[in-house]
């Protein structure tokens, strides 16, 4: 079917109208276009970067080293020998910082869809989280044991549509919270990321309820027009 663009105010589905909006903004530049420009100023942001390029100079594979560097040294959360459930892992940064911390006496396992590069002492399980199977084999990995931390910067893929990325994200915490009681020890700590958005004061009140202090964190490595923040959830309150 070939749509007008005046069709868009017929239209009952509200992204086909963003999609016909994105267009009529620069009818005559063509979708690939407009796609190749958004990669090039991506690439280029990226480039520039501050925390890019300390991650290559100290050897991370991802900015987001950083922000975990400064939640930790804020708030000392992983100690030497812990056992640190690590989850959205790919490409490896925060597994990289945990396991340098943890030490040869801790333990960091891993957890993401996609593959990632072996760590030292880091026991990567590729899979979803959200399938029981794969929280099983989370319990093996870490010697049938709980762990002492759990650090979460999973994220779905982002649509562009805040209230699909929103629920998307909220089935993956659904998730981390539902495996609190098997997967975290009594008096352990959560980091997680969230976004912005309606669900936000639900997800803090869920945290209240099991944790003895919760507080939301923006750290400096993460960028400022994006939406995520931190929760630091602390003192798991095990049933
Ligand atoms: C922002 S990246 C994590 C970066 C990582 N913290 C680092 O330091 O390298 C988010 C990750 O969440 C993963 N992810 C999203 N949904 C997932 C799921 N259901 N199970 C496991 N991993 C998932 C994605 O594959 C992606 O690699």
């Amino acid at each position: 079917m070939l749509l007008n663009y005046n069709d868009s105010f017929k239209l009952s589905n509200p992204n086909l109208k963003l999609s016909l909006r994105a267009l009529r903004s620069n009818p005559q530049m063509p979708r690939q276009t407009q796609k190749r420009k958004k990669s090039k100023h991506w690439a280029q942001r990226h480039l520039n970067d501050t925390y890019v390029k300390k991650a290559n100079q100290s050897g991370y594979r991802a900015r987001a080293a950083f922000k975990l560097e400064e939640i930790n040294t804020r708030h000392k959360l992983i100690k030497p020998g812990m056992r640190i459930l690590d989850l959205g892992a790919a490409p490896g940064s925060w597994s990289q910082l945990s396991s340098q911390i943890t030490g040869t006496h801790g333990l960091v396992v891993a957890v993401d869809l996609l593959p990632i590069q072996p760590i030292k002492n880091v026991q990567f399980i590729q899979g979803d989280f959200c399938n029981t199977d794969i929280q099983a084999q989370i319990i093996v990995q870490l010697g049938n044991k709980a762990a002492d931390l759990i650090i979460c910067d999973m994220s779905p893929d982002l649509t562009g549509i805040r209230i699909t990325d929103q629920a998307n994200m909220e089935n993956l915490l659904q998730s981390v919270f539902n495996s609190l009681e098997n997967l975290l020890n009594p008096n352990g700590d959560l980091l997680i990321k969230v976004f912005e958005g309606q669900l936000l004061a639900d997800l803090r009140k869920s945290l209240n309820s099991l944790f003895k202090k919760v507080i939301n964190i923006k750290p400096d490595a993460s960028r400022k027009q994006s939406r995520e923040f931190y929760l630091l959830a602390r003192d798991f309150k095990a049933a």
